[in-house]
């Protein structure tokens, strides 16, 4: 939640930190600011809404300087204005400060200081560091920036500047993450690699309890405490095209677009055509480990849930093995039994949400070992867990997920397979069998996606319908939850995902000529009992879309709209039956006019709990 940026060099990086806003908006677009040392002060930009209205509001108002900070904030504590917009000042407004994260005892502080004397001119919790790095500024900034953690609870990544101690920016870490980048003559700070992509592949990942001090000339880090701290410099393997749309209006119509590569990059070296076997050693998990645990878990919030559903059912088919998949959430609120037994598994694209990454840190005491399953080798649920599955998706800038999504269920077909042969569950002819089928996955799904055309005009003629019912079963129900996700985070249109045999127990209610009913009908294991359930909505003049083989003639004859994708193995159904939907709620956002990267109210890493 919310994006930092920082840079100091020796031109204006103003137009470099606007720049790097726009990568971050993701992270949060309700307001955004900038701040700059200007020569003996700090100039400051601010406004509620979007990087674009900031960029406005520079045109009228120009900001020039070599060092300077900037935010994209998702609003926790206090409303979006233009006053609550970082970066925030102290009283003398010669340092300026933003921050990713909560404070959490950010009241008692405020109390205090407002008791000595400083005086708060924000509803944020953020104000609080900034008044604390003025009490304790004594010439230096990072000196005062450490004695100014220490008073701090909960999770922040704030960069801070000063004109009483120009030439450097400091940054401090615990939670959010934080990477610097090393440019020639210029130096970065941001909360993720993508704006930093363009000025240099150099970057070191801070870690919790560190201080960073950045000048044109490199940075050096030191431990909260004050002990130096050697860090090494990664290189980055992201292209910056791989941040760009390439000719798509929108960042999420060309990641759905992306999806068959996402699946062709995780299996590639990781599957044997030959013999079907599934190499798992890259998650650094030893074999040994899958043949000890009696137990799998999946911890996850939102659509990698979802992906942690469909993980579920091909453990079950392919393993045998019991598997439960949780609400990261939920399972921190709970009594969870859970013992040297278990795997667990963190799904999440972004590696930070914060209540799965405590959820996995939690269940790291008590479990056999976790994996995290992420596209983000560096972030805090990589570091945090025993290996790491890697996802190979590239970077998702459309904050509604679809091509992790895709790329979580391949990760989990892989595992789920790599699994089932280190228990031998599966036999040599069936593990080749499979293996070939998940290669001819990504073809399949292509050809779903060269009918993208058919799918933008019904999504076009079902625009006034403001009620849909989502249905699946077995393997395919959790793509019914996630077709519903996706419709109403981006098109704001009522939508629920059900499993099919639920239907009759309580929304068959709501079925009427009003209500479209969305239905998943694969021939599979469980066809002949949704083709009932599709019955029991004709039955009540509801209408019906279907996702259907191409050659199913059943599910033409009772369904007004048939999205048709070539026949798969059961098991793999998801891959295609979720390209549709995807392309349904896309195709209804924009015909909507909505803002289809940046839905309202939403930000793509939710870093507060
Ligand atoms: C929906 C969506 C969210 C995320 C959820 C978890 O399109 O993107 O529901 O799936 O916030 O995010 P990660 O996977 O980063 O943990």
């Amino acid at each position: 939640m919310c994006g930092i940026i920082g840079c100091i060099g020796l031109r204006d990086v103003v137009p470099d930190l606007v720049e790097g806003l726009r990568r971050l908006e993701y992270r949060g677009y309700d307001s955004a600011g900038i701040a700059v040392l200007d020569g003996d002060e700090i100039g400051r930009r601010r406004v509620k809404g979007k990087v674009r209205d900031l960029e406005e509001d520079l045109r009228r108002h120009p900001l020039a300087g070599g060092c300077g900070i900037a935010h994209t904030r998702w609003a926790t504590h206090g409303r979006p204005s233009e006053d609550n917009a970082h970066p925030h000042v102290d009283c003398s407004g010669t340092i300026a400060l933003v921050h990713n994260g909560i404070v959490e005892n950010y009241w008692s502080l405020k109390e205090r200081l407002r008791g000595e004397g400083h005086v708060f001119r924000t509803e944020t919790d953020t104000e609080v560091i900034v008044h604390l790095v003025e009490k304790y500024f004594r010439g230096s900034l990072e000196g005062a920036v450490r004695a100014a953690v220490a008073e701090l609870e909960g999770a922040f990544a704030v960069a801070c500047i000063s004109s009483r101690d120009p030439g450097k920016i400091v940054v401090a870490k615990n939670g959010p993450p934080a990477v610097v980048g090393l440019g020639s003559g210029e130096t970065f700070i941001s909360s993720d690699i993508t704006p930093l992509l363009s000025h240099t592949r150099r970057v070191s990942y801070m870690d919790d309890g560190e201080i960073a001090v950045l000048t044109p000339a490199g940075v050096r880090f030191e431990t909260f405490a004050g002990a130096p701290v050697e860090k090494a410099v990664e290189t980055l393997t992201w292209e910056p095209a791989m941040i760009e749309k390439r000719g798509f209006e929108h960042f999420m119509a060309k990641e759905i677009f992306e999806q068959a590569d996402v699946v062709r990059d995780t299996l590639k070296s990781r599957v044997s055509l030959e013999s079907g076997r599934v190499f798992l050693d890259d998650t650094g998990i030893a074999p040994a480990v899958f043949r000890e645990v009696d137990r799998v878990v999946f911890i996850a919030c939102g659509t990698s849930y979802h992906a942690g559903l469909v993980g579920k059912y091909l453990l079950e088919t392919l393993a045998h093995v019991p598997v439960d998949v949780e609400y990261a959430s939920e399972l921190r609120s709970r009594d969870f039994a859970m013992d040297r037994r278990t795997l667990v598994l963190g799904i999440s694209q972004s590696g930070e949400t914060a209540d799965t990454l405590a959820a996995l840190r939690a269940a790291g005491e008590k479990a056999r070992a976790v994996l995290a399953v992420t596209n983000n080798l560096n972030s805090s649920m990589a570091r945090a867990a025993d290996g790491i599955l890697d996802l190979h998706a590239g970077p998702e800038i459309g904050v509604a997920a679809t091509k992790t999504f895709v790329g979580q269920m391949a990760a989990l077909a892989l595992f789920a397979l790599g699994f089932a042969q280190a228990r031998e569950a599966l036999g040599a002819g069936e593990s080749l069998a499979l293996v070939q089928e998940l290669q001819r996955v990504p073809h399949k799904m292509d050809r779903v996606l060269g009918r993208a055309g058919d799918i933008e005009r019904a999504a076009r003629r079902y625009l006034a319908c403001e009620h849909y019912l989502f249905l699946g079963r077995w393997i395919n129900f959790p793509i019914a939850l996630e077709g519903a996700l996706k419709l109403k985070e981006i098109s704001y249109t009522h939508a629920e995902g059900y499993a099919g045999g639920e239907m009759k127990h309580g929304p068959i209610a709501l079925i009427d000529e009003k209500m479209t009913t969305l239905a998943i009908v694969p021939r599979d294991r469980v066809y002949e009992k949704m083709l009932s359930n599709i019955a029991e909505v004709q039955a009540r003049s509801g209408r019906i879309l279907a996702v259907a083989f191409e050659d199913d003639a059943k599910a033409r004859a009772v369904a007004e709209e048939v999205f048709p994708i070539p026949e798969v193995h059961q098991l793999f159904s998801p891959f295609l039956t979720v390209l549709p939907l995807q392309l349904f709620a896309y195709y209804s956002a924009a015909a909507k006019g909505l803002d289809v990267d940046q839905p309202r109210n939403l930000a793509k890493s939710v870093t507060v709990e």
